[in-house]
């Protein structure tokens, strides 16, 4: 049995099982760091195709200049292709699983491992969302087994989730982790929970986007660009959502859901009805998109530009919030006006996420042609999202009116129904919610957590860092706002982000 860190240079032999997706990239990635790898798949037909995949991927790099050919021949040298599980493990001293996401495969692969692998090696298994602790269990030597969890793609994205199980010793995990290192990438330890890090904060902000869309809060595509545009995110939820494919997003959320319960990752009855009608996203054409009709991916449901503008705006100023927009909507030739009149097209009000525009309206005395107006704030960004925020008793062209004023002043904006949060802190401010959740209950540190969400995901920022730009307490009042008018406990702010709001306390230094 192991004992004692293992340093990086004596991982010689790594196995690689399963070459799909995940494991050519990782076989790949092993090979490039100057070990040897034993890539194996169940037989020669998927043997190929996983080496062609990890070929054409090398082929890639040398037509880009990145590899020479002679170092692309000699890391290929370095793997040998087996479709022979004893063989390919017996001198291996790693064994990384990347088989397919079915609990009762990885078992009957662990079994053989038991028998074909040498005691001291070390076997991690890269499942997202099974229970690593119940692979362990069922080992002979279940301290040895532990989670390394890439990110697709493997040689490209820099996070690795070490998982450690209550059977795993900290030297296992601290072997993977420099092992990680060593490999080029960012090593975040952490114990065996379903989703570790980036799916337990990904997938309940998945869902919520979905929410959003299913009650009618936004069209797709203005839920995207609130969490492009107003988050800075590289891509929207539902997009996401499409590109991962759908019948995946249910399985981890449902994972989720048993492991912690709550709406928040219940899924949303939506995800559950494109995937019984079997449109999983990108992989069979449609999902939230259609993928089959490109020209459907970018227009909008309705296309408010081309409404007319009107003539006069009334833009009702309080604190003067609304004084740059005002002179942007002067300089286009419509009057602006204090207060409504006859003339008045549409009424402009500065909204708020915790407050609702109803109530503004109702006092400007002309609430079905109003339209409140909320910029995003974007912390160390330069400022640009606009929120364009409508009352249910709104009329029905103001929407199009609001879109079409936005239009000529060359405003980015998204329009969203009247509910707390709007669109974009709505989204945010939920997911932050998590993260302190996960701080709090000592699962990973603030550093961590904004390090697995920039590497694994592609933030800008971390959620932690972002939430420290906006506030605490303004994260609480808005979180606040949406549980008084939703009662959905999942929008309670955790006692940890209270306190630090109430401490004025920052998460990240
Ligand atoms: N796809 C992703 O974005 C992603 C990201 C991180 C982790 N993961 C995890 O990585 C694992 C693999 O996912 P994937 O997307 O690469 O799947 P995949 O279906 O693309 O590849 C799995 C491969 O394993 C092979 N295989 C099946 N049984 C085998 C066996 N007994 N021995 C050897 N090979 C066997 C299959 O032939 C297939 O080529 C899963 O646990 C998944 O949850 C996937």
């Amino acid at each position: 049995m192991t004992s004692g860190v293992i340093q990086p240079t004596d991982i010689r032999e790594v196995a690689v099982i399963g070459l799909g997706l995940m494991g050519s990239g990782i076989a790949e990635l092993v090979a490039r760091s100057g070990r040897r790898v034993d890539a194996i798949e169940i037989d020669r037909s998927f043997l190929d195709q996983g080496m062609a995949r990890l070929r054409a991927s090398l082929d890639k790099a040398v037509s880009r200049g990145k590899l020479t050919d002679a170092a692309r021949d000699e890391i290929l040298a370095r793997i040998r292709p087996t479709d022979d599980v004893a063989a390919g493990v017996a001198d291996a001293d790693l064994v990384i699983e990347a088989i397919p996401e079915r609990m009762e495969l990885k078992k009957a692969l662990f079994d053989q491992l038991d028998e074909a692998c040498r005691a001291d090696t070390i076997l991690a298994t890269n499942t997202s969302s099974l229970s690593i602790t119940e692979i362990a269990g069922g080992t002979r030597y279940g301290a040895r087994v532990a989670g390394m969890h890439f990110f697709n793609p493997a040689p490209v994205m820099k996070l690795v989730e070490v998982i450690s199980t209550v059977l795993t010793p900290p030297e296992i995990a601290e072997t993977l982790a420099l092992l990680s290192s060593d490999l080029g990438k960012t090593p975040v330890q952490v114990s065996d929970r379903a989703g570790f890090v980036v799916n337990a904060l990904l997938f309940p902000y998945l869902n919520h986007a979905i929410r959003l869309l299913e009650t009618a809060q936004a069209t797709r595509e203005d839920i995207d660009k609130a969490a492009t545009a107003g988050l800075g995110l590289p891509m929207g939820p539902l997009t996401l959502l499409d590109l991962v494919g759908l019948d995946t997003d249910l399985a981890i959320l449902e994972t989720l859901q048993a492991e912690f319960g709550g709406s928040r990752y219940a899924p949303a009855p939506l995800l559950r009805k494109l995937c019984d009608a079997r449109l999983f996203g990108r992989k069979s054409g449609r999902g939230f998109y259609d993928y089959r009709r490109p020209s459907t991916l970018t227009a909008p449901a309705e296309d408010h530009g081309r409404a007319p503008v009107p003539a006069e705006v009334a833009l009702i100023r309080e604190d003067g919030r609304l004084d740059e927009l005002a002179s942007q909507i002067t300089a286009t030739g419509i009057r602006v006006a204090p207060q409504p009149s006859d003339e008045t097209g549409l009424v402009i009000v500065a909204a708020d996420p915790r407050h609702r525009v109803l109530d503004a309206a109702l006092a400007a005395g002309h609430p079905a042609d109003v339209v409140g107006v909320h910029f995003v704030e974007s912390g160390n960004r330069k400022p640009g999202l606009a929120e364009l925020v409508l009352p249910d008793i709104t009329a029905a062209g103001t929407a199009a009116k609001a879109a079409a004023l936005a239009a000529r002043i060359g405003l980015d904006a998204v329009i969203t129904r009247d509910r707390p949060g709007f669109l974009t802190e709505t989204l945010a401010y939920a997911q932050f919610n998590d993260a302190v959740r996960m701080f709090q209950d000592g699962y990973a540190s603030p550093a961590d957590i904004d390090t697995a969400m920039m590497l694994g995901c592609g933030y800008p920022r971390g959620p932690l860092q972002m939430l420290d730009e906006v506030g605490a307490a303004r994260v609480v009042s808005v979180l606040e706002a949406m549980h008084a008018a939703t009662g959905d406990p999942a929008f309670t702010p955790v006692p940890l982000l209270a306190e630090y709001a109430a401490a004025g306390t920052r998460f990240r230094n």
